[in-house]
Parts: C-alpha cells; sequence; structure tokens
C-alpha cells in the first residue's frame, strides 16, 4: 500500500515525511523512518556542521551513512551554502526515493543518492581523495559496528558524528553488551547521560587508536534518547588518549576521574563502583563551541540550541560528572535549594562551580563532595 507523504518545514528546508511518523510515539520504520522528535538533534547537526565547515580547508563533502529520507542531508546541502557535496546513503529504496524528491522540492542539486549498505558505503569512501570532510553515522541502536568504517571514511582533520540510542545498554541494564559494544561499563548514576556521552567517545578513541589516528571531541549533546557526539579526528602525534574510569561511590556521593583501577572510595572507604574504560576528558571544545554560538545567529533551529550552548561554554575546563540539586537534598534530608543559589554559594565558598548541559537540574564543580555537603 502507498503511504501518504506530508510536507513539512524543519529548519529552512521542506521535507516529505510518511504521515504515519507524526503520529503515535514511536516512528514506523515502514515504508522509510522519520522521527520528527529528532528534529533538535538534527538543529544542532546544523549549527556544529556550520561552524565546522567554517575552518575547514579540504573538499568540503558530507557523507551520511544512514540518511533514512535524507532529514539530515538535504538539510545541510540545503542549509549550509558551503558544502560542495553531499553523499545521501540508505539501504531503504523506499527512504532514498522520498530524499531524492525532498531534494527536487528544495531545488537542490549538490546530492548523490546510493543504496548500499552502510559499511560498505563507507568503505567506498575510504580512498584519500574519497572521504568526507563531515561523516555522520545515525542508526537504530548502537553505533559500535560502523565506528571503524566511519573513521577510514573521515578526512584527517574532518569531523565525525555519532548517534546512539541504545539507552538500556548505555545506562547499564545489559553491562556485558555493554562492555561488547562499547568496550566499557558504565554506572547506573543520576549523571548516567553524561557516562553514556563518555563511553562512546571512549569506544571511538579506543578504535581510532588501532587504526593509528586519534579524536578530539569538540561537542556531545543529548536529548530525549538520542545520544551525539562530534569529534575531530587527527593523525595521531603520540601522547596518551583521555581515556580512564570514574569512581561512584553510592555511600557518600563522593565521584571522579581516575586513571588506576580502584575499588575502595577515598572519602568514606566503602566499597565503590567504576565506570570505564571511557572518555575522560573534555566532551566540548571552547573555541568550537564560541564558532557554534556565532552561527546559531544565522540559523534557523530552535531557540533552545542557544541557552544549551551557552551552558556548555561555561562548563569546559570542569570534572567529567555533575550533582543534581535533588540527590543532594536527599543527601542532607532537606528540601532542594535552587539551582542558581547552590552554584553561588559553592563558589562565595572559594570553588568553580556551573550549570551543566546535560541536566536542567544539575551542575559541576570542583568542590569535593564533603564540602559541597558543607557548604550546601
Ligand atoms: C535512525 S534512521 C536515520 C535517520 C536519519 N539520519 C534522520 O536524521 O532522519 C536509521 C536508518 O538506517 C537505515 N539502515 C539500517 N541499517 C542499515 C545498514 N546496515 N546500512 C545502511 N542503512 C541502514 C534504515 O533504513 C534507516 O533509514
Ligand atoms: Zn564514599
Amino acid at each position: 500500500m502507498e503511504s501518504e507523504l506530508v510536507e513539512i518545514t524543519e529548519g529552512s528546508t521542506k521535507l516529505l515525511v510518511p504521515k504515519e511518523s507524526l503520529v503515535g510515539k514511536t516512528p514506523p520504520k515502514e515504508p522509510a523512518f522519520f522521527n520528527p522528535r529528532a528534529k533538535i538533534s538534527r538543529d544542532f547537526s546544523i549549527i556544529a556542521y556550520a561552524a565546522f565547515l567554517k575552518n575547514f580547508k579540504g573538499p568540503k563533502t558530507f557523507l551520511d551513512s544512514l540518511s533514512g529520507i535524507g532529514a539530515r542531508s538535504i538539510r545541510v546541502a540545503n542549509e549550509l551554502s558551503e558544502i560542495e557535496q553531499v553523499f545521501v546513503n540508505d539501504v531503504n529504496p523506499k527512504a532514498l526515493e522520498i530524499a531524492e524528491d525532498i531534494s527536487k522540492l528544495n531545488n537542490v542539486t549538490k546530492c548523490v543518492f546510493s543504496e548500499n549498505e552502510a559499511c560498505r558505503f563507507l568503505s567506498l569512501h575510504s580512498r584519500r581523495d574519497q572521504r568526507g570532510a563531515i561523516v555522520d553515522v545515525d542508526p537504530f541502536g548502537s553505533p559500535s559496528r560502523y565506528l571503524d568504517c566511519a573513521i577510514r571514511a573521515t578526512f584527517h582533520g574532518g569531523l565525525l558524528s555519532v548517534t546512539a540510542t541504545d539507552l538500556t545498554v548505555l545506562h547499564g541494564l545489559f553491562p556485558a553488551a555493554c562492555k561488547r559494544k562499547y568496550h566499557g561499563i558504565p554506572v547506573r548514576a543520576e549523571y548516567g547521560n553524561e557516562i553514556a556521552l563518555r563511553l562512546i567517545l571512549g569506544c571511538l578513541s579506543q578504535v581510532a587508536g588501532r587504526l593509528d589516528v586519534k579524536i578530539e571531541p569538540l561537542f556531545a549533546q543529548n536529548n530525549m534518547h538520542y545520544y551525539k557526539t562530534y569529534a575531530k579526528i587527527l593523525v595521531r602525534t603520540g601522547g596518551e588518549d583521555d581515556i580512564g574510569y570514574i569512581l561512584n561511590c553510592k555511600s557518600c556521593g563522593n565521584r571522579h576521574a581516575t586513571k588506576e583501577i580502584k575499588r575502595e572510595c577515598d572519602k568514606c572507604r566503602s566499597k565503590a563502583e567504576l565506570a570505564g574504560p571511557l572518555w575522560t576528558g573534555s566532551l566540548y571544545d571552547k573555541d568550537f563551541i564560541d564558532e557554534m554560538i556565532l552561527k546559531e545567529e544565522h540559523l534557523e533551529t530552535d531557540k533552545s540550541c542557544k541557552k544549551i550552548l551557552e551552558k556548555c561554554r561555561g562548563e569546559t575546563g570542569m570534572p567529567p560528572t555533575y550533582f543534581t540539586i535533588d540527590e543532594l537534598a536527599h543527601m542532607k534530608r532537606c528540601a532542594p535549594i535552587s539551582l542558581a543559589k547552590t552554584i553561588e554559594k559553592i563558589q562565595k565558598a572559594g570553588f568553580r562551580a556551573s550549570a551543566t548541559s546535560l541536566n536542567p537540574a544539575a551542575f559541576k564543580t570542583d568542590a569535593p563532595i564533603d564540602s559541597i555537603l558543607s557548604i550546601i
């Protein structure tokens, strides 16, 4: 049965989407997959790619390895004038048919369409002169099976963006599956979304290491069940990667990054949990975030993007975990005080503290847990 297509606008691009994808909670995979709720994720991609292209010197090509109906790639082709060529690939021929119609609807002529398995598509782009300036991997569930091919298909100095939606795995419901897919295990903690992003980057960094390149994270973002990381792929020049563990103590709330495997909390001596190996370095590059904030002004993206980016800027250089005001209130057995007040009090006590883009009711600080509890 032919599915009805409906015209909607995302950013400044007209999209034709299967009518069924606009109703109900989970969009159907047939005839082609489109999730209207991933708009913010695509908005952030448009901003990040615009910021990246500003300083990229090679051929400005974009490889969309799992394009669906091309919502991301045709937006890139239509909304970023600096992009030169966009490769739109999916295994679903119906999705590609719709993608071609969308490109015609927007008078976009920079797109090349292909129907290939994603790894095959990426492998076809692994020769130096065929690689993408920007490569995107946006699968159903885990991206881990595509990472090798995706890194090989990314220009040295190019940008690789990777989405993961396998929440149950990344949030610790299935630790064995997480270890298999991401080479690290999570802990179940209030800041589970940050651990998830760090596991994706940790895995990416380990795969990059095998291929003699390295990653430099520029931006990371989570909304709903979408986890997306943006990392530069660079020639390896030696040095150690920012890979380690996060120690989490359920007894006293202590949490911090560590290079060593420790099983005991250094504050209260209780048995502690360890997440990792994962990425313990920065999730954001401050100059890149500044450029994203500048680019956002001129793009048709959601208003909330700017607020999130400003929080990202404020938290660069902060430790790799956060505290929620609710968990602290629970530990103190009192009503939570406001986030702004909490941050102000910690700063007044001489520590660094900032809001975090990853949770509207949480903050980052270099103050240890015992100091935080006595300050608030
Ligand atoms: C989450 S959707 C992509 C959504 C799209 N990037 C967007 O922003 O709207 C995943 C897509 O991957 C395609 N797909 C699944 N397995 C694939 C494979 N092994 N190779 C290529 N495409 C695949 C599906 O047909 C589906 O369109
Ligand atoms: Zn402890």
